[in-house]
């Protein structure tokens, strides 16, 4: 029996009478809750977990602490879909109540198996401030919808030799007749490393080694893995920590890499053909993929970061999800764009045309809508335009010619935060010819979709009631088209 407590490892079913209510009034009104991002009602989420098209639905499952805006004892909430963007609500999906879990159900992957969605995640166990462990642990999900731990969990029992306690996020994929997990490590150098078990049943796995991923990044620790196949190439997205700012890159706490290539698993190796930072804004880590009902590659991302206050810390509550994206390789580059499904969301349509010089305000009452832009400067050589826009407040967007660069600055806001990590997120650019964008804003988050997802800003921002404008702007002459629509509730 692993004893060690601490206030924050309780459990969902040890909340006072009154208590979960309590929590659910307290951040029930916030101005900030996002209408058509996945969000907890109440308490923190991270990352997303488990995403799954199956039997005709999808199942999102995603990491819960329930009792506050911080990290502690993590479930497995779940909310559930037809269509990818209308959400519903379902039972908490994983409580740790057992000893091979008692410090919180961790990430990770889900794999469909005979008919049964496997859910494997991490049983996270402290034994102290510091000391800890893990184990690979199994759940499974009936067509029913029935969830059920595995009797003989855990599948994988502590961590292996050579890594620290911090082993965890499995990622399961079947290649050929074998199952390989894939799991996020520590070595005891305390260096970031992935390690390999295979499987011939799912059940039974036995340690393969560690994969060889041939990248010049290495940092402390690699979460959150996940492998699959793209559109002929094998593509490989992992979450470094430790990583040092470079150029454009890495500017936040902890990072997304994607590395595009080829896998040989049986030789544990990951031949890198490129890779770069999956996403260039302030709040974007951990992010999982999974094959929608058309075959496509779609993500899901926590829209936070970890070590950074979030005004919505005051209220009960903290982060969402991002919008499920898909993924391509086009002519070599490395895509994300929205899913399609967004579409259903659309309401109210406008649109117009017009040609700045200075500032002109495309008239806007909305905090949540997608809106489509298309910038053709003449002899402009900064211009951009201005989101959750009042006269104190704005998230500025803005393409400079000269230097070839596009920046987001979110300093502008009376909630601004997170600035030990900056205000300024930026990525190098061709802005020899037009340039497209596609944003959707939430209440409190911005996603970016530069040029067909060829860059993408992530974003959060707490602005202040009324500040909705949106401003396009320009140094000299800009043509543009807009394209906007309010959302379906
Ligand atoms: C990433 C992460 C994972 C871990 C989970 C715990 O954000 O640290 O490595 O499984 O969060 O909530």
């Amino acid at each position: 029996m692993n004893r060690y407590r601490e206030p924050k490892y309780r459990t969902i079913l040890e909340a006072g009478k009154g208590e979960l209510e309590a929590l659910r009034e307290k951040s029930l009104h916030s101005i900030w809750k996002p209408r058509f991002h996945i969000h907890p009602q109440f308490g923190l989420m991270n990352d997303p977990n488990g995403l799954a098209f199956y039997k005709g639905e999808y199942h999102v499952f995603y990491q819960w602490y329930p009792f506050d805006a911080m990290h502690g004892m993590k479930h497995w909430a779940h909310v559930k879909s037809k269509d990818l963007v209308n959400w519903e609500r379902m039972p908490v999906a994983l409580v740790p109540i057992e000893d091979y879990e008692s410090h919180g159900a961790y990430s990770g992957a889900s794999i469909e198996v005979d008919g049964k969605l496997y859910l494997y995640y991490t049983g996270n166990l402290k034994y102290g401030p510091v000391e800890r462990s893990a184990n690979q642990c199994l759940a499974i999900m009936e067509e029913s919808g029935h969830i059920t731990k595995y009797e003989h969990n855990p599948v994988v029992a502590g961590t292996p030799k050579g890594y620290t306690g911090h082993v965890r996020d499995p990622k399961v994929f079947r290649k050929d007749d074998t199952y390989y997990m894939l799991l996020g490590a520590q070595r005891e150098d305390l260096t970031g490393a992935i390690v390999v078990y295979e499987s011939s049943d799912a059940l039974n796995w036995t340690f393969k080694g560690e994969l060889d991923v041939a990248i010049d990044l290495q940092g402390y620790m690699w979460e959150c893995p996940d492998y699959f196949e793209l559109d002929g190439k094998d593509v490989f997205i992992f979450s470094p920590q430790g990583i040092a700012p470079s150029g454009h890159s890495y500017h936040n706490v902890y990072n997304v890499v994607v590395a595009v290539g080829s896998l040989n698993v049986k030789q544990l190796q990951f031949e890198v053909e490129f890779y770069q930072e999956l996403d260039k804004g302030f709040d974007f880590y951990a992010p999982q993929t999974f094959e929608d009902e058309n075959g496509k590659r779609m993500l899901f991302a926590w829209a936070g970061s970890g070590e950074v206050a979030y005004p919505t810390d005051q209220e009960g509550w903290a982060h969402c999800l991002s919008i499920p994206r898909e993924l391509s390789i086009e002519n070599g580059k490395f895509l994300q764009k929205p899913a399609k499904q967004m579409a259903l969301l659309r309401g109210q349509l406008i649109s117009g045309q017009g040609e700045v010089q200075g500032y002109e305000a495309v008239a806007n009452e909305d905090t949540s809508y997608e809106l489509e832009l298309h910038f053709k400067p003449a002899d402009a050589t900064k211009f951009g335009v201005e989101l959750f826009a009042s006269e104190e407040e704005r998230l500025v967007l803005t393409f400079e010619k000269d230097a070839q660069v596009v920046t987001v600055n979110r300093e502008q806001f009376e909630n601004a935060f997170g600035g030990e990590y900056g205000f300024v997120r930026s990525e190098a650019i061709n802005l020899s010819g037009d340039v497209k964008v596609h944003i959707f804003v939430d209440r409190s988050i911005a996603e970016i979709f530069i040029n067909n997802g060829e860059v993408v800003f992530t974003t959060r921002v707490f602005p202040k009631e009324d500040s909705k404008g949106i401003n396009v702007f320009s140094n000299g002459t800009v043509a543009y088209t807009f394209t906007k629509y309010t959302m379906k509730d």
